[in-house]
């Protein structure tokens, strides 16, 4: 499996990314990046760009894909709604469509628990990552919506986010609590890339909008 992959410096990213380069079904990650990854690896090959509005120049580089997985994304706080919408709502968009016309391809989003299919209700981030998911889901791949609520990480991944990286050095404790207490709501990195390679497996099948229960219970699954 040849697998695109957005976001791999991210704290979810970086555990995707890590999950590709160790699965022997994967053959190649390539990795659009804005600035170097520091990961050398005979399967990763970053692309460096910058217009994340118009992928146009990359086009070649993507022929021949059968996976993306679009892990970037930021949170809302302290970003007013039109910066918010353009990285989450039109990058996602343009990445999507800059890639190669194929009905068999596979494209992963990861949202977050409380996206808002209705794209009617109080929330504005709820609202964009919903109408960013319902567009991907109409286009003519097989979309699959990860709606992850917490995210442990599995190997000390990194979030790019000043206030989650607080959040995840305070809170060591937090992740067995929260796995005790709300297990329904609590997912690994590990888990999302192992997922995300299944789902790049099944060819449509199954549902299409994943929260943390379907994302664990997917990375269990081993398809040779
Ligand atoms: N972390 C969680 O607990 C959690 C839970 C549910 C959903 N999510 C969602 O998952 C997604 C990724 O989260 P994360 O925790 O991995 O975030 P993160 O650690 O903050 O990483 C963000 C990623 O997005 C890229 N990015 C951010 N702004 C960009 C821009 N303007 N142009 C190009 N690339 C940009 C970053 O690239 P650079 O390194 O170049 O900045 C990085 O690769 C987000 O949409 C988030 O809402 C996260």
């Amino acid at each position: 499996m040849h697998v695109l992959l957005f976001g791999a410096s991210g704290m979810i990213g970086q555990g995707v990314l890590r999950v590709c380069l160790d699965d022997p079904r994967v053959t190649s990650v390539r990795a659009v990046v804005r600035a170097p990854l520091g990961v050398a690896h005979p399967k990763l090959r970053e692309l460096a760009h910058e217009d994340f509005t118009d992928f146009s120049a990359l086009a070649a580089e993507f022929a021949g894909i059968d996976a993306c997985f679009f892990c970037l994304g930021v949170s809302s706080a302290g970003r007013g709604q039109d910066e918010y919408r353009l990285i989450t709502h039109d990058y996602t968009l343009a990445a999507a469509r800059a890639l190669p016309a194929n009905p068999e391809l596979t494209f992963t989003y990861v949202s977050g628990e409380g996206t808002d299919s209705t794209e009617k209700g109080r929330s504005a981030w709820a609202r964009v990552k919903g109408r960013t998911e319902n567009e991907l889901l109409a286009m003519d791949f097989h979309g699959y919506m990860f709606r992850p609520g917490y995210i442990q990480p599995s190997h000390g991944e990194r979030s790019r986010t000043r206030w989650y990286r607080w959040m995840y050095a305070a809170g060591s404790w937090l992740y067995p609590v929260l796995r005790r207490l709300a297990p329904k709501h609590v997912t690994t990195t590990e888990n999302l890339g192992k997922a995300m390679l299944e789902v790049a497996g099944r060819r449509g099948a199954g549902e299409h909008i994943l929260h943390s229960p379907d994302i664990n219970r997917l990375a269990t699954v081993t398809t040779p």
